[in-house]
């Protein structure tokens, strides 16, 4: 049997094969981030689908750290009866549900703030003082508590894709001169003060993830691999459950990107964006367990991924956008994603208008 129809456990929870759908926000929940009907229609449809393991979209840990119009929240009991509903169904389908938590930092419009002063021609953000750091720390744990109470199986820290963790990281954004800012020990400290705040509220028990970006892949002065390899590090120490590696952000070079973070072009996992980072990373820390998301479409790719050992799951957020049923027909034979990563599902005009669709099958 295919390692890929394995199970696998991630401390008690067990995942009945290896694909995750990575996390995917749909832009529908309501005004006050409470899930509507379609979100939990689409959820149905990825549970019968025989995944793994399901992140859920992110969600905010606060209204102030709201990323985008349509975000669903985790921060206020009146986000628990839907969230239970989703979390539920997903269960009764045999299939673990992940939350991901986030604040947006720069991206919140309600109070935009971040590692240090930030200004461009759009936009301008404020420096968090420690007071503001100790106030989002306590909300991711309590998000993540408010997720546990939902029947989410535990939890995943947003530290990617130029979210407000992931702004502390880069030093492209963070010119603190505290314990919060300067090098690299100092800039992870707020993902692993979030990190051990959430396991002091929720215990051992909970899986407690993070999506770490491998490289922001900006030109300079952003994450790459050797601080990632570190940070790794650092969480497994720390007895961190599993590392999601993306990488990218609103930083990145594409032309950078296009050659960092590959393998050797041989490699028979080389469709995966990041699976070079992935191999050094997996390196450094062979006992987590680890996901790789980003770009991975066939059949071979994964199989080569997961026999060659670089990671314990094979992560996609696109391919079930396409389709929702995409790992049932993995099972059934099906070599490849029909995604061709025209990226107009990310597209800014279909937000909030329509449900999470494929722009080519729903233009
Ligand atoms: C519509 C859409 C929404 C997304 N929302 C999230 C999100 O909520 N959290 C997150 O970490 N990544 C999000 N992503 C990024 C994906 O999880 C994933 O990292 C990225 O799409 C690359 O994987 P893929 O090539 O399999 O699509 C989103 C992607 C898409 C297309």
């Amino acid at each position: 049997m295919s390692k890929l129809f394995s199970s696998f456990k991630i401390k008690h929870l067990e995942s009945k094969n290896r694909v995750m759908r990575s996390a995917t926000t749909s832009y529908w929940s309501d005004e006050n981030g409470i899930l509507r009907e379609p979100i939990l229609d689409y959820y149905r449809l990825l549970a019968k689908g025989d995944l793994g393991i399901i992140i859920k979209g992110h969600s905010y840990i606060s209204k102030t750290g709201k990323a985008h119009t349509g975000q669903s929240g985790l921060s206020e009991e009146s986000h628990l009866a839907k969230m239970t509903e989703l979390t539920k169904m997903v269960h009764y389908y045999g299939v673990p549900i992940i939350a991901q938590i986030n604040h947006g930092g720069l991206s919140s419009k309600a109070d935009r703030v971040t590692a240090s002063i930030y200004r461009t021609d759009d936009i301008e953000a404020r420096e968090a003082t420690l007071e503001d750091i100790a106030t989002i720390i306590e909300n991711f744990a309590s998000s993540a508590e408010l997720a546990l109470q939902a029947g989410f199986d535990g939890v995943q820290i947003h530290s990617a894709h130029g979210y407000l963790v992931s702004q502390f990281l880069s030093k492209n954004i963070n010119k603190r001169e505290d314990k919060y800012g300067g090098n690299l020990e100092n800039r992870s400290k707020l993902l692993l003060d979030v990190f051990d705040a959430i396991k002091k509220k929720i215990g051992n028990e909970p899986v407690i993830g993070v999506k770490l970006n491998c490289d922001d892949f900006a030109p300079k002065d952003g994450i790459e691999i050797q601080d990632s390899i570190q940070i790794s590090k650092w969480l497994a120490e720390r007895g961190i459950d599993f590392i999601e590696i993306s990488g990218g952000g609103p930083k990145q070079d594409t032309e950078i990107r296009k050659t960092r973070g590959k393998p050797s072009s041989d490699a028979p996992y080389f469709e995966g964006n990041f699976s070079g980072h992935a191999e050094k990373i997996r390196e450094a820390v062979p006992n987590t367990t680890l996901a790789l998301v980003d770009g991975i479409r066939t059949r071979s790719t994964m199989d080569a991924l997961l026999e060659n050992n670089i990671t314990d799951f094979i992560s996609m957020s696109k391919p079930f956008i396409r389709e929702p049923y995409f790992s049932s027909r993995l099972i059934t034979g099906k070599k490849r994603s029909d995604c061709i990563d025209c990226r107009k599902c990310l597209s800014k005009e279909r937000f909030g208008k329509r449900m999470l669709t494929c722009a080519v099958l729903v233009p």
